[in-house]
């Protein structure tokens, strides 16, 4: 658990447990609808609560796994997770996920939740590769990664199919030694 101030405000960050199920699954459920950025929209998060607590122990549980949460007052207000390879060659690698909800964008929480993350990952000792893919009309995500280090690897063609739109997104990544 560390703590951190945004605009005068102390901010929590710490590995999610079982018992954020609820709260988490509120919070996909908000964050769903704020952004057409996610693999999920609102209704498309369909997981039940027991689901959600072993997804969530599991990955408690995995040395090169991670869901920490930001919380403002009790409240969950940002996600960053880190989901490793299952198998030997590829347990190194870890895909990133991130999201904050839309009334605190653009304040730094994302960034805290990247150095968290990259931190997180060096003490790791397993984790030696972050991945990411981020929509290519998402500006502040793709400005956010590039400022934390990230680095372009890639397109992929039509990889989000919203109503009858393609989109393509980036493969970004980050080398942790
Ligand atoms: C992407 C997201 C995680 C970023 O979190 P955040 O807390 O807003 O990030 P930060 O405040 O640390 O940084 C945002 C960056 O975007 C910039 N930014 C702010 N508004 C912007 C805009 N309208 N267009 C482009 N960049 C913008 C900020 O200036 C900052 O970059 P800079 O400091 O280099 O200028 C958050 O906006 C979010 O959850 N978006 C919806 C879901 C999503 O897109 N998730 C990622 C999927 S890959």
């Amino acid at each position: 658990m560390e703590n951190f101030i945004i605009e005068n405000t102390e901010l929590i960050i710490r590995e999610a447990t079982k018992s954020d199920a609820k709260d988490l699954i509120d919070y996909l459920d908000k964050i769903a609808g704020e952004s057409d950025f996610l693999t999920f929209g609102v209704g498309e998060m369909i997981i039940s609560l027991e689901q959600e607590e072993m997804f969530l122990e599991n990955s408690y549980k995995q040395e090169n796994a991670l869901i920490a949460l930001v919380f403002l007052d009790e409240r969950i207000i940002g996600c960053v997770s880190l989901a490793g390879g299952v198998k030997p060659r590829l347990r190194h690698v870890g895909e990133m996920g991130i999201s904050v909800l839309e009334a605190y964008w653009g304040k730094g929480v994302g960034e805290m939740m990247i150095d968290y993350l990259i931190n997180w990952s060096k003490k790791t000792g397993v984790i030696r590769k972050i991945n990411l893919k981020v929509r290519n009309d998402n500006a502040r995500g793709l400005n956010l990664y590039k400022r934390t280090g990230f680095e372009l690897e890639g397109t992929v063609r039509r990889d989000m199919l919203i109503g009858n739109k393609f989109y393509d997104s980036i493969i970004m990544g980050m080398l942790i030694d």
